[in-house]
Protein backbone atom coordinates (compact mmCIF):
# COMPACT_ATOMS: atom_id res chain seq x y z
CA UNK A 1 0.00 0.00 0.00
CA UNK A 2 2.60 2.59 0.99
CA UNK A 3 4.29 2.53 -1.98
CA UNK A 4 7.43 4.66 -3.58
CA UNK A 5 4.57 6.92 -5.83
CA UNK A 6 2.40 7.01 -2.76
CA UNK A 7 5.07 8.64 -1.03
CA UNK A 8 6.38 10.82 -3.20
CA UNK A 9 2.85 12.45 -3.99
CA UNK A 10 2.50 12.96 -0.33
CA UNK A 11 6.26 14.30 -0.02
CA UNK A 12 5.46 16.96 -2.76
CA UNK A 13 1.50 17.51 -1.56
CA UNK A 14 3.20 18.53 1.72
CA UNK A 15 5.98 20.78 0.73
CA UNK A 16 3.31 21.97 -1.78
CA UNK A 17 1.17 23.39 1.37
CA UNK A 18 4.41 25.29 2.89
CA UNK A 19 3.97 29.35 2.37
CA UNK A 20 6.26 31.47 3.19
CA UNK A 21 6.35 35.47 2.19
CA UNK A 22 9.35 36.12 0.04
CA UNK A 23 12.40 37.11 2.44
CA UNK A 24 13.49 40.39 1.24
CA UNK A 25 17.21 42.24 0.45
CA UNK A 26 18.50 45.51 1.08
CA UNK A 27 19.98 46.55 -2.48
CA UNK A 28 21.24 49.92 -3.11
CA UNK A 29 18.66 52.27 -1.83
CA UNK A 30 15.55 49.64 -2.20
CA UNK A 31 14.09 46.96 -0.38
CA UNK A 32 13.76 44.20 -3.13
CA UNK A 33 11.97 41.21 -3.58
CA UNK A 34 14.88 38.68 -4.95
CA UNK A 35 12.21 36.64 -6.94
CA UNK A 36 10.74 39.34 -8.68
CA UNK A 37 13.63 42.16 -8.80
CA UNK A 38 10.46 44.78 -7.93
CA UNK A 39 11.55 46.99 -5.02
CA UNK A 40 9.21 46.64 -1.72
CA UNK A 41 7.68 49.50 0.06
CA UNK A 42 6.71 49.17 3.56
CA UNK A 43 2.78 49.67 4.35
CA UNK A 44 3.20 49.25 8.40
CA UNK A 45 1.86 49.65 12.34
CA UNK A 46 4.30 49.87 15.28
CA UNK A 47 2.99 46.96 17.31
CA UNK A 48 3.61 46.77 21.44
CA UNK A 49 0.12 46.21 22.94
CA UNK A 50 0.40 47.07 26.15
CA UNK A 51 3.49 49.59 25.55
CA UNK A 52 6.61 49.45 27.62
CA UNK A 53 5.13 47.58 29.93
CA UNK A 54 3.39 45.11 27.92
CA UNK A 55 6.94 43.67 27.93
CA UNK A 56 7.26 41.18 30.88
CA UNK A 57 10.15 38.26 29.69
CA UNK A 58 9.84 37.69 33.53
CA UNK A 59 6.55 36.39 33.29
CA UNK A 60 6.84 34.88 29.63
CA UNK A 61 5.25 37.79 27.95
CA UNK A 62 5.89 39.95 25.18
CA UNK A 63 4.19 41.27 22.06
CA UNK A 64 5.03 38.13 20.16
CA UNK A 65 4.20 35.59 22.87
CA UNK A 66 0.68 34.96 22.60
CA UNK A 67 -0.54 33.33 19.31
CA UNK A 68 -4.42 33.63 20.16
CA UNK A 69 -3.33 37.36 20.67
CA UNK A 70 -1.45 37.59 17.25
CA UNK A 71 -3.92 35.97 15.40
CA UNK A 72 -6.71 38.85 16.63
CA UNK A 73 -4.89 41.55 15.30
CA UNK A 74 -3.44 40.03 12.10
CA UNK A 75 -6.95 39.63 11.36
CA UNK A 76 -7.26 43.11 12.29
CA UNK A 77 -4.01 43.89 10.14
CA UNK A 78 -4.56 42.14 7.17
CA UNK A 79 -8.14 43.77 7.05
CA UNK A 80 -6.41 47.37 7.48
CA UNK A 81 -4.20 46.13 4.35
CA UNK A 82 -0.80 46.68 5.91
CA UNK A 83 2.60 44.60 5.43
CA UNK A 84 4.87 44.84 8.11
CA UNK A 85 5.00 45.16 11.66
CA UNK A 86 7.52 46.96 13.97
CA UNK A 87 8.13 45.30 17.30
CA UNK A 88 10.24 46.92 19.91
CA UNK A 89 11.08 44.84 23.21
CA UNK A 90 11.37 41.22 22.26
CA UNK A 91 12.93 37.89 24.85
CA UNK A 92 14.97 35.32 23.12
CA UNK A 93 13.72 33.28 25.98
CA UNK A 94 10.18 33.69 24.69
CA UNK A 95 9.40 30.94 21.89
CA UNK A 96 7.62 33.28 18.95
CA UNK A 97 6.85 30.38 16.69
CA UNK A 98 3.27 30.53 16.53
CA UNK A 99 2.61 34.74 16.05
CA UNK A 100 5.51 34.76 13.42
CA UNK A 101 3.68 31.84 11.35
CA UNK A 102 0.84 33.89 11.68
CA UNK A 103 2.08 37.19 10.57
CA UNK A 104 4.04 35.11 7.85
CA UNK A 105 0.62 33.20 6.52
CA UNK A 106 -1.27 36.50 5.88
CA UNK A 107 1.97 38.06 4.36
CA UNK A 108 3.29 40.66 7.25
CA UNK A 109 6.89 41.54 7.32
CA UNK A 110 8.80 42.17 10.68
CA UNK A 111 10.93 44.46 12.22
CA UNK A 112 12.36 43.74 15.15
CA UNK A 113 14.41 45.65 17.61
CA UNK A 114 17.21 44.15 19.36
CA UNK A 115 17.51 46.65 22.31
CA UNK A 116 15.19 46.59 25.00
CA UNK A 117 14.75 49.49 28.09
CA UNK A 118 15.66 46.72 30.71
CA UNK A 119 19.09 47.59 32.77
CA UNK A 120 21.97 45.87 30.24
CA UNK A 121 19.60 45.45 27.36
CA UNK A 122 20.67 48.53 25.39
CA UNK A 123 23.18 51.00 25.77
CA UNK A 124 23.63 53.96 27.94
CA UNK A 125 23.13 56.62 25.93
CA UNK A 126 25.66 59.08 27.74
CA UNK A 127 27.88 56.35 28.87
CA UNK A 128 27.68 53.51 26.21
CA UNK A 129 31.52 52.18 27.05
CA UNK A 130 29.75 50.74 30.39
CA UNK A 131 27.31 48.92 28.83
CA UNK A 132 28.73 47.70 25.72
CA UNK A 133 29.40 44.64 27.23
CA UNK A 134 29.40 40.74 26.39
CA UNK A 135 26.72 40.34 28.42
CA UNK A 136 24.86 43.00 25.97
CA UNK A 137 25.91 41.53 23.37
CA UNK A 138 24.41 38.09 23.91
CA UNK A 139 21.41 39.23 24.47
CA UNK A 140 21.27 41.41 21.17
CA UNK A 141 22.59 37.72 19.28
CA UNK A 142 20.39 35.77 20.99
CA UNK A 143 17.50 38.18 19.38
CA UNK A 144 18.73 37.48 16.29
CA UNK A 145 19.00 33.61 17.27
CA UNK A 146 15.14 33.85 17.99
CA UNK A 147 14.24 35.43 14.50
CA UNK A 148 16.72 34.36 11.60
CA UNK A 149 14.75 31.74 10.76
CA UNK A 150 11.58 33.13 10.03
CA UNK A 151 11.13 34.32 6.44
CA UNK A 152 9.59 37.09 6.72
CA UNK A 153 11.97 38.83 9.72
CA UNK A 154 13.03 42.03 7.84
CA UNK A 155 15.42 43.80 9.40
CA UNK A 156 17.36 43.83 12.91
CA UNK A 157 17.30 47.41 14.25
CA UNK A 158 20.18 48.12 16.29
CA UNK A 159 19.09 50.56 18.52
CA UNK A 160 16.10 53.24 18.50
CA UNK A 161 16.03 57.33 19.28
CA UNK A 162 20.08 56.34 21.06
CA UNK A 163 20.90 60.07 20.19
CA UNK A 164 18.36 62.38 21.18
CA UNK A 165 20.89 65.56 21.96
CA UNK A 166 23.99 66.89 21.01
CA UNK A 167 25.34 66.05 23.66
CA UNK A 168 24.77 62.02 23.23
CA UNK A 169 25.42 62.94 19.02
CA UNK A 170 29.26 63.55 20.75
CA UNK A 171 29.65 59.86 22.26
CA UNK A 172 27.47 57.40 21.21
CA UNK A 173 27.52 57.24 16.96
CA UNK A 174 30.98 55.01 17.41
CA UNK A 175 28.92 52.88 19.76
CA UNK A 176 26.06 52.53 17.17
CA UNK A 177 28.51 51.51 14.86
CA UNK A 178 29.71 48.76 16.84
CA UNK A 179 26.91 46.97 17.59
CA UNK A 180 25.84 47.58 13.75
CA UNK A 181 28.99 45.86 12.84
CA UNK A 182 28.64 43.00 15.65
CA UNK A 183 25.14 42.28 14.49
CA UNK A 184 26.23 41.69 10.78
CA UNK A 185 29.00 40.06 11.25
CA UNK A 186 26.97 37.71 13.98
CA UNK A 187 24.46 37.62 11.30
CA UNK A 188 26.93 36.75 8.13
CA UNK A 189 27.90 33.94 10.20
CA UNK A 190 25.17 32.61 11.84
CA UNK A 191 22.00 33.28 9.02
CA UNK A 192 21.34 31.24 5.89
CA UNK A 193 20.24 34.89 4.26
CA UNK A 194 21.15 38.27 4.11
CA UNK A 195 19.44 40.18 7.07
CA UNK A 196 19.49 43.82 7.03
CA UNK A 197 20.66 46.13 9.92
CA UNK A 198 20.20 49.83 10.37
CA UNK A 199 19.48 52.28 13.08
CA UNK A 200 15.85 54.45 13.82
CA UNK A 201 16.25 57.42 14.45
CA UNK A 202 14.80 60.57 16.20
CA UNK A 203 13.72 63.15 13.51
CA UNK A 204 15.87 66.10 14.73
CA UNK A 205 16.60 68.11 11.42
CA UNK A 206 19.83 69.65 13.86
CA UNK A 207 21.67 66.32 13.04
CA UNK A 208 19.54 63.94 11.45
CA UNK A 209 21.60 63.95 8.44
CA UNK A 210 25.08 63.98 10.10
CA UNK A 211 23.16 60.77 11.83
CA UNK A 212 22.62 59.15 8.21
CA UNK A 213 26.00 59.99 7.08
CA UNK A 214 27.68 58.87 10.22
CA UNK A 215 26.29 55.59 10.13
CA UNK A 216 26.13 54.76 6.33
CA UNK A 217 29.95 55.77 5.14
CA UNK A 218 32.65 53.39 4.73
CA UNK A 219 35.65 53.98 6.82
CA UNK A 220 37.76 51.39 4.46
CA UNK A 221 38.69 51.70 0.90
CA UNK A 222 35.90 49.96 -0.40
CA UNK A 223 31.93 49.27 0.86
CA UNK A 224 32.58 45.83 2.49
CA UNK A 225 33.26 47.97 5.56
CA UNK A 226 30.60 45.71 8.11
CA UNK A 227 29.89 48.63 10.65
CA UNK A 228 28.09 50.44 7.48
CA UNK A 229 24.31 50.15 8.37
CA UNK A 230 22.25 48.19 5.55
CA UNK A 231 19.23 50.37 6.62
CA UNK A 232 18.22 54.09 7.53
CA UNK A 233 15.18 54.69 9.45
CA UNK A 234 13.20 57.91 10.98
CA UNK A 235 11.13 58.44 13.67
CA UNK A 236 8.78 60.86 11.31
CA UNK A 237 6.20 63.52 13.19
CA UNK A 238 6.29 66.60 11.02
CA UNK A 239 2.99 65.69 9.03
CA UNK A 240 -0.06 66.97 11.46
CA UNK A 241 -3.24 67.25 10.59
CA UNK A 242 -4.04 68.41 6.85
CA UNK A 243 -0.58 69.19 5.92
CA UNK A 244 1.33 69.25 2.82
CA UNK A 245 4.20 67.86 0.99
CA UNK A 246 5.93 71.43 2.28
CA UNK A 247 4.37 72.29 5.36
CA UNK A 248 5.70 68.83 6.57
CA UNK A 249 8.96 69.36 5.36
CA UNK A 250 8.79 65.76 3.45
CA UNK A 251 10.28 68.10 1.07
CA UNK A 252 13.62 68.66 2.43
CA UNK A 253 13.79 64.99 3.53
CA UNK A 254 13.99 64.27 -0.21
CA UNK A 255 16.06 66.42 -1.03
CA UNK A 256 18.58 65.58 1.90
CA UNK A 257 18.06 61.70 1.72
CA UNK A 258 18.06 61.54 -2.81
CA UNK A 259 21.06 59.57 -3.96
CA UNK A 260 21.29 57.26 -0.35
CA UNK A 261 23.10 54.29 -0.57
CA UNK A 262 20.70 52.58 1.46
CA UNK A 263 16.88 52.42 2.07
CA UNK A 264 15.51 55.12 3.85
CA UNK A 265 11.88 55.19 5.73
CA UNK A 266 9.53 56.32 8.57
CA UNK A 267 9.93 53.30 11.95
CA UNK A 268 7.22 55.38 12.93
CA UNK A 269 4.87 58.42 11.46
CA UNK A 270 1.65 59.90 12.49
CA UNK A 271 1.58 63.11 15.03
CA UNK A 272 -1.86 62.73 16.43
CA UNK A 273 -1.96 66.61 17.26
CA UNK A 274 -4.72 67.42 15.83
CA UNK A 275 -7.02 64.01 16.66
CA UNK A 276 -8.81 61.91 15.33
CA UNK A 277 -6.18 61.58 12.31
CA UNK A 278 -6.83 62.07 8.73
CA UNK A 279 -3.59 60.61 7.44
CA UNK A 280 -3.08 62.45 4.26
CA UNK A 281 0.57 62.02 4.41
CA UNK A 282 -0.35 58.61 3.64
CA UNK A 283 -1.01 59.35 -0.78
CA UNK A 284 2.10 61.79 -0.03
CA UNK A 285 4.19 59.39 1.42
CA UNK A 286 3.27 56.37 -1.13
CA UNK A 287 3.23 58.83 -4.23
CA UNK A 288 5.50 59.80 -6.92
CA UNK A 289 7.29 62.85 -4.97
CA UNK A 290 8.17 60.87 -2.04
CA UNK A 291 8.61 56.68 -3.11
CA UNK A 292 11.69 57.55 -5.55
CA UNK A 293 13.53 57.92 -2.57
CA UNK A 294 12.02 56.48 0.64
CA UNK A 295 10.64 53.03 1.31
CA UNK A 296 7.14 53.36 2.77
CA UNK A 297 6.79 53.57 7.01
CA UNK A 298 4.60 52.59 9.94
CA UNK A 299 2.10 54.05 11.08
CA UNK A 300 2.68 54.49 15.35
CA UNK A 301 0.56 52.34 16.98
CA UNK A 302 -1.75 49.52 16.38
CA UNK A 303 -2.93 49.55 20.21
CA UNK A 304 -4.35 51.89 21.84
CA UNK A 305 -2.08 53.11 25.12
CA UNK A 306 -1.73 55.96 27.48
CA UNK A 307 -0.16 58.24 24.45
CA UNK A 308 -3.46 57.84 22.68
CA UNK A 309 -1.93 57.16 19.01
CA UNK A 310 -4.11 53.88 18.57
CA UNK A 311 -5.79 52.41 16.09
CA UNK A 312 -7.49 49.24 18.24
CA UNK A 313 -8.51 49.56 21.84
CA UNK A 314 -7.57 46.48 23.56
CA UNK A 315 -9.74 45.06 26.60
CA UNK A 316 -8.23 43.26 29.38
CA UNK A 317 -10.52 40.30 28.65
CA UNK A 318 -9.20 40.29 25.07
CA UNK A 319 -11.88 42.24 22.77
CA UNK A 320 -11.18 44.71 20.93
CA UNK A 321 -12.37 47.98 18.98
CA UNK A 322 -11.68 49.67 16.47
CA UNK A 323 -11.07 53.39 16.71
CA UNK A 324 -12.05 55.82 14.29
CA UNK A 325 -8.87 56.35 12.81
CA UNK A 326 -8.26 52.48 12.43
CA UNK A 327 -11.43 53.40 9.29
CA UNK A 328 -9.42 56.40 8.40
CA UNK A 329 -5.87 54.99 7.51
CA UNK A 330 -7.76 51.63 5.84
CA UNK A 331 -9.20 54.55 3.76
CA UNK A 332 -6.07 56.01 2.97
CA UNK A 333 -4.78 53.07 2.15
CA UNK A 334 -7.55 51.88 -0.58
CA UNK A 335 -6.82 54.96 -2.42
CA UNK A 336 -3.12 53.53 -3.46
CA UNK A 337 -2.44 51.53 -6.58
CA UNK A 338 -0.50 48.60 -5.02
CA UNK A 339 0.27 47.43 -8.51
CA UNK A 340 2.28 50.43 -9.28
CA UNK A 341 3.61 51.08 -6.17
CA UNK A 342 4.65 47.44 -5.53
CA UNK A 343 5.49 46.88 -8.95
CA UNK A 344 8.77 48.86 -9.31
CA UNK A 345 11.84 47.23 -11.15
CA UNK A 346 15.06 48.13 -8.35
CA UNK A 347 17.49 49.27 -10.43
CA UNK A 348 20.63 50.52 -8.82
CA UNK A 349 22.41 47.39 -6.33
CA UNK A 350 25.44 49.28 -5.53
CA UNK A 351 25.57 52.93 -5.06
CA UNK A 352 28.62 53.90 -3.66
CA UNK A 353 28.11 54.72 0.25
CA UNK A 354 30.03 58.32 0.90
CA UNK A 355 33.70 58.20 2.88
CA UNK A 356 33.96 58.61 6.59
CA UNK A 357 35.85 62.05 6.92
CA UNK A 358 35.12 65.19 9.07
CA UNK A 359 33.85 66.96 6.44
CA UNK A 360 30.84 64.75 6.04
CA UNK A 361 29.79 66.15 9.77
CA UNK A 362 27.89 69.39 9.50
CA UNK A 363 26.72 69.96 13.54
CA UNK A 364 29.28 71.01 15.53
CA UNK A 365 29.49 69.00 18.71
CA UNK A 366 28.17 65.62 16.90
CA UNK A 367 31.00 63.27 16.47
CA UNK A 368 33.10 62.90 13.66
CA UNK A 369 35.03 60.39 15.41
CA UNK A 370 34.83 57.15 12.94
CA UNK A 371 37.44 55.32 15.45
CA UNK A 372 34.72 52.44 15.84
CA UNK A 373 35.52 50.61 19.39
CA UNK A 374 36.71 46.74 19.08
CA UNK A 375 34.50 44.16 19.93
CA UNK A 376 35.53 42.76 22.92
CA UNK A 377 37.42 38.96 23.02
CA UNK A 378 34.78 37.70 25.02
CA UNK A 379 31.82 39.03 22.94
CA UNK A 380 33.58 37.97 19.63
CA UNK A 381 33.31 33.99 21.04
CA UNK A 382 29.78 34.35 20.87
CA UNK A 383 30.40 35.71 17.43
CA UNK A 384 32.48 33.16 16.58
CA UNK A 385 30.60 30.19 18.06
CA UNK A 386 27.25 31.30 18.18
CA UNK A 387 24.91 31.70 20.71
CA UNK A 388 22.38 28.77 21.51
CA UNK A 389 18.40 29.23 22.67
CA UNK A 390 16.90 26.16 24.72
CA UNK A 391 14.54 25.79 21.41
CA UNK A 392 15.17 26.21 17.53
CA UNK A 393 12.65 29.00 16.22
CA UNK A 394 11.14 27.81 13.51
CA UNK A 395 7.46 28.26 11.08
CA UNK A 396 4.68 26.01 12.03
CA UNK A 397 1.74 25.18 10.37
CA UNK A 398 -1.39 27.69 11.19
CA UNK A 399 -3.96 25.72 11.56
CA UNK A 400 -6.53 28.04 13.55
CA UNK A 401 -7.97 30.61 11.13
CA UNK A 402 -10.81 32.12 13.16
CA UNK A 403 -10.48 34.47 15.60
CA UNK A 404 -11.78 33.54 18.81
CA UNK A 405 -12.10 37.28 20.99
CA UNK A 406 -14.86 39.65 20.44
CA UNK A 407 -13.81 42.23 18.15
CA UNK A 408 -16.84 45.43 17.57
CA UNK A 409 -16.44 47.79 14.65
CA UNK A 410 -15.49 51.38 15.51
CA UNK A 411 -19.63 52.08 15.80
CA UNK A 412 -19.83 48.92 18.00
CA UNK A 413 -21.12 46.38 15.68
CA UNK A 414 -19.73 43.22 16.06
CA UNK A 415 -17.38 42.01 13.69
CA UNK A 416 -18.78 38.27 12.73
CA UNK A 417 -16.53 35.65 11.50
CA UNK A 418 -13.21 37.60 11.78
CA UNK A 419 -10.47 35.17 10.47
CA UNK A 420 -6.91 35.28 8.81
CA UNK A 421 -6.82 34.28 5.06
CA UNK A 422 -3.81 32.55 4.73
CA UNK A 423 -2.16 34.10 1.88
CA UNK A 424 -0.79 31.97 -1.54
CA UNK A 425 3.32 31.48 -1.15
CA UNK A 426 5.37 34.57 -2.15
CA UNK A 427 2.77 36.94 -1.56
CA UNK A 428 2.46 39.84 0.75
CA UNK A 429 -0.61 41.79 2.17
CA UNK A 430 -2.25 44.75 0.43
CA UNK A 431 -5.02 46.72 0.91
CA UNK A 432 -8.10 44.84 0.30
CA UNK A 433 -9.72 44.28 -3.10
CA UNK A 434 -6.13 45.22 -4.79
CA UNK A 435 -3.55 42.88 -5.82
CA UNK A 436 -1.12 40.84 -4.37
CA UNK A 437 2.31 42.66 -4.53
CA UNK A 438 4.65 39.79 -5.44
CA UNK A 439 2.66 38.28 -8.61
CA UNK A 440 1.85 41.38 -9.86
CA UNK A 441 1.12 41.64 -13.99
CA UNK A 442 2.65 37.99 -14.46
CA UNK A 443 0.19 36.09 -13.34
CA UNK A 444 -1.69 35.51 -16.92
CA UNK A 445 1.27 33.13 -18.37
CA UNK A 446 1.30 30.98 -15.23
CA UNK A 447 -0.35 27.81 -15.54
CA UNK A 448 -0.27 26.23 -12.10
CA UNK A 449 -3.70 27.43 -10.73
CA UNK A 450 -3.26 26.51 -7.04
CA UNK A 451 0.31 28.76 -7.18
CA UNK A 452 -1.02 31.44 -9.51
CA UNK A 453 -2.85 34.07 -7.71
CA UNK A 454 -5.38 35.73 -10.58
CA UNK A 455 -6.85 38.71 -9.36
CA UNK A 456 -7.63 40.37 -5.93
CA UNK A 457 -6.88 39.70 -2.33
CA UNK A 458 -9.98 37.08 -3.35
CA UNK A 459 -7.73 35.19 -4.57
CA UNK A 460 -5.98 35.05 -1.22
CA UNK A 461 -9.09 33.16 0.37
CA UNK A 462 -8.97 31.13 -3.46
CA UNK A 463 -5.19 29.98 -2.33
CA UNK A 464 -6.62 29.15 1.35
CA UNK A 465 -8.87 26.79 -0.80
CA UNK A 466 -6.10 25.42 -3.02
CA UNK A 467 -4.19 24.27 -0.09
CA UNK A 468 -6.89 22.95 2.11
CA UNK A 469 -7.89 20.88 -1.35
CA UNK A 470 -4.24 19.59 -1.04
CA UNK A 471 -4.68 19.28 2.66
CA UNK A 472 -7.47 17.24 2.04
CA UNK A 473 -5.78 14.90 -0.57
CA UNK A 474 -3.15 14.14 2.03
CA UNK A 475 -5.90 13.47 4.52
CA UNK A 476 -7.38 10.87 1.85
CA UNK A 477 -3.92 9.47 1.37
CA UNK A 478 -3.36 9.03 5.11
CA UNK A 479 -7.03 7.39 5.12
CA UNK A 480 -6.14 5.34 2.33
CA UNK A 481 -2.54 4.33 4.49
CA UNK A 482 -4.31 3.57 7.64
C1 LIG B 1 23.84 34.05 26.29
O1 LIG B 1 22.46 34.05 25.92
C2 LIG B 1 21.85 32.78 25.96
C3 LIG B 1 20.47 32.88 25.37
O2 LIG B 1 19.69 33.85 26.01
C4 LIG B 1 21.83 32.29 27.39
O3 LIG B 1 21.25 31.02 27.45
C5 LIG B 1 23.27 32.21 27.91
O4 LIG B 1 23.27 31.89 29.27
C6 LIG B 1 23.99 33.54 27.72
N1 LIG B 1 25.40 33.35 28.00
C7 LIG B 1 26.10 34.19 28.74
C8 LIG B 1 27.53 33.85 28.95
O5 LIG B 1 25.61 35.21 29.22
C1 LIG C 1 -2.55 50.94 -11.34
O1 LIG C 1 -1.25 50.94 -11.88
C2 LIG C 1 -1.12 50.08 -13.00
C3 LIG C 1 0.36 50.01 -13.35
O2 LIG C 1 0.95 51.25 -13.37
C4 LIG C 1 -1.99 50.60 -14.13
O3 LIG C 1 -1.87 49.75 -15.25
C5 LIG C 1 -3.43 50.63 -13.64
O4 LIG C 1 -4.24 51.21 -14.63
C6 LIG C 1 -3.56 51.43 -12.37
N1 LIG C 1 -4.90 51.26 -11.82
C7 LIG C 1 -5.67 52.28 -11.51
C8 LIG C 1 -7.02 51.94 -10.97
O5 LIG C 1 -5.32 53.44 -11.65
C1 LIG D 1 24.39 53.50 -9.56
O1 LIG D 1 24.97 54.41 -8.63
C2 LIG D 1 26.31 54.79 -8.93
C3 LIG D 1 26.74 55.79 -7.86
O2 LIG D 1 27.00 55.17 -6.68
C4 LIG D 1 26.38 55.43 -10.29
O3 LIG D 1 27.72 55.69 -10.62
C5 LIG D 1 25.77 54.51 -11.35
O4 LIG D 1 25.72 55.17 -12.59
C6 LIG D 1 24.35 54.11 -10.94
N1 LIG D 1 23.79 53.17 -11.90
C7 LIG D 1 22.54 53.26 -12.37
C8 LIG D 1 22.12 52.17 -13.30
O5 LIG D 1 21.78 54.16 -12.06
C1 LIG E 1 37.27 58.25 19.24
O1 LIG E 1 36.44 57.22 19.74
C2 LIG E 1 37.15 56.15 20.32
C3 LIG E 1 36.11 55.12 20.74
O2 LIG E 1 35.39 54.70 19.65
C4 LIG E 1 37.97 56.62 21.48
O3 LIG E 1 38.73 55.55 21.99
C5 LIG E 1 38.90 57.76 21.06
O4 LIG E 1 39.53 58.29 22.18
C6 LIG E 1 38.10 58.85 20.36
N1 LIG E 1 39.00 59.85 19.84
C7 LIG E 1 38.88 61.14 20.13
C8 LIG E 1 39.88 62.07 19.47
O5 LIG E 1 37.99 61.57 20.86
Amino acid sequence: MFTNTLRLALAALCASTVLAVPSLEARGADFVNPKTGNRFQILGVAYQPGGESGYKPESGVDALADGEVCLRDAALMQRLGINAIRVYNLSPEINHDACASIFNAVGIYMLIDVNSPKIGESLHREEPWTTYTPSYLNRTFAVVEAFKNYPNTLLFFSGNEVINDLKTGDVIPPYIRAVTRDLKNYVAKHSTRPIPVGYSAADVREFLIDTWNYLRCTTTADASDPSIADIFALNSYSWCGDSSFKTSSYDTLVADFKGTNVPIFFSEYGCNEPTPRIFTEVPVLYGPLMTPVLSGGLVYEYSQEKSNYGLVTINTDGSAKLLADYDTLQKQYNTLNVTALQGVKAVNSTITPPKCQSSIIKEKGFSNNFTIPAILKEAQVFVDNGVKLSYTPKLIPVTTTKVSQVVKQSDGTTIEGLSITVLADDESNTPSGQKPSSSGSSTSSSSSSAASPTASKKSGAGSVQASMGALTVVGLLFAALL
